[in-house]
């Protein structure tokens, strides 16, 4: 083997560390969290990360099933600064206005039992989400949100920030799978109050269709406190990056034709851009014919 072969992974790695080597570069099942692998939104990238820096405001990104909302809004609240390591959120059909606070609360507490200790020490009752000076009860799912309980959850979110330095940074992803339209509108109003009323919190949005109108018609003033993001699909330049890329750290040499049919089968849909280069890049391993594209 020549010296440049000893630093091509394909040719040199047993099964094993190639694959585990691949799992960092190509994900087809999980969302991205780091800028160095998202490719083509450094524009929609920089625009959220500008528009967050302005307190009371927030994130909201909407596109096509697979676009990468989730990569996006991922990488985005792990980008901001003098914040908390990011609260990752998503939603379900079962999903209320309640449940998605308590998750807030319950993952932060989960991080520093301080929060939990704090309410039961001081009394206070944050009782519609189950929170009160006897401890942790249960939520009843799928029970409707109290309109009102948007003041007790502003101040429940401003109680968990006031114990911090950083501000809280949250991420609601799948926000369109709530099947109740009220709840959304609830969840609306609330941002609305986390903003006016100077709370330190930032929440990040993921939705498609209805539930993006939902949110933006809540509100006549709803574009004053939400920076808002549609995806379209990948360009062709990011499609090929993703592949390239990958093809290089693993020591693949691949020509661009593939390279092109790869990037115009996907669609620009990331997902399938990762998932065909992964099952192609284990072919040329398995093949052992010098790591190359055949
Ligand atoms: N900009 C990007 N560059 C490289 N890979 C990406 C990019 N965006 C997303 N991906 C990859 O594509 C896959 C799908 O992306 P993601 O889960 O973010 O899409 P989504 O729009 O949230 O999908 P869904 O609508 O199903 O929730 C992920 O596994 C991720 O690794
Ligand atoms: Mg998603």
């Amino acid at each position: 083997m020549t010296r440049i072969e000893w630093l091509r992974p394909v040719l040199t790695q047993p099964e094993y560390d190639f694959g585990k080597l691949m799992a960092t570069l190509l994900s087809p099942s999980s969302p991205l969290q780091s800028e160095e692998f998202l490719k083509g939104r450094e524009k929609q990238l920089s625009h959220i990360k500008r528009a967050l820096l302005q307190s009371g405001r927030h994130a909201l990104i909407h596109g096509l099933r697979g676009v990468g909302k989730s990569s996006l809004a991922q990488t985005s609240a792990y980008a901001l600064p003098e914040s908390e390591d990011a609260i990752l959120i998503g939603c379900d059909e079962n999903s209320t206005f309640a449940t998605i606070i308590r998750e807030v609360f319950d993952q932060m507490s989960g991080r520093s039992p301080v929060f939990e200790k704090s309410i039961t020490e001081r009394g206070l009752s944050f009782s519609r989400f189950g929170l009160g000076a006897e401890g942790k009860n249960s939520l009843h799912e799928g029970r409707a949100s109290d309109p009102s309980s948007v003041n007790e959850a502003v101040r429940l979110v401003r109680f968990i920030s006031e114990n911090l330095t950083n501000r809280i940074v949250v991420v609601v992803d799948e926000f369109d799978l709530i099947t109740n339209r009220g709840e959304q509108v609830i969840f609306t109003n609330f941002l609305k109050q986390i903003s006016d009323q100077h709370v330190s919190a930032t929440f990040i949005i993921c939705g498609i269709g209805e539930s993006v109108e939902t949110l933006m018609d809540a509100h006549a003033s709803a574009d004053r406190y939400f920076h808002t993001e549609g995806l379209q699909q990948l360009p062709w330049e990011a499609r090929f990056e993703i592949v390239e890329s990958a093809a290089e750290s693993l020591g693949i040499e691949i020509d661009r034709n593939t390279v092109i049919r790869i990037a115009r089968i996907s669609d620009g849909f990331p997902h399938y851009i990762h998932l065909i280069s992964e099952k192609l890049f284990w072919r040329v391993f398995e093949a052992k014919n010098g790591g190359v594209v055949t």
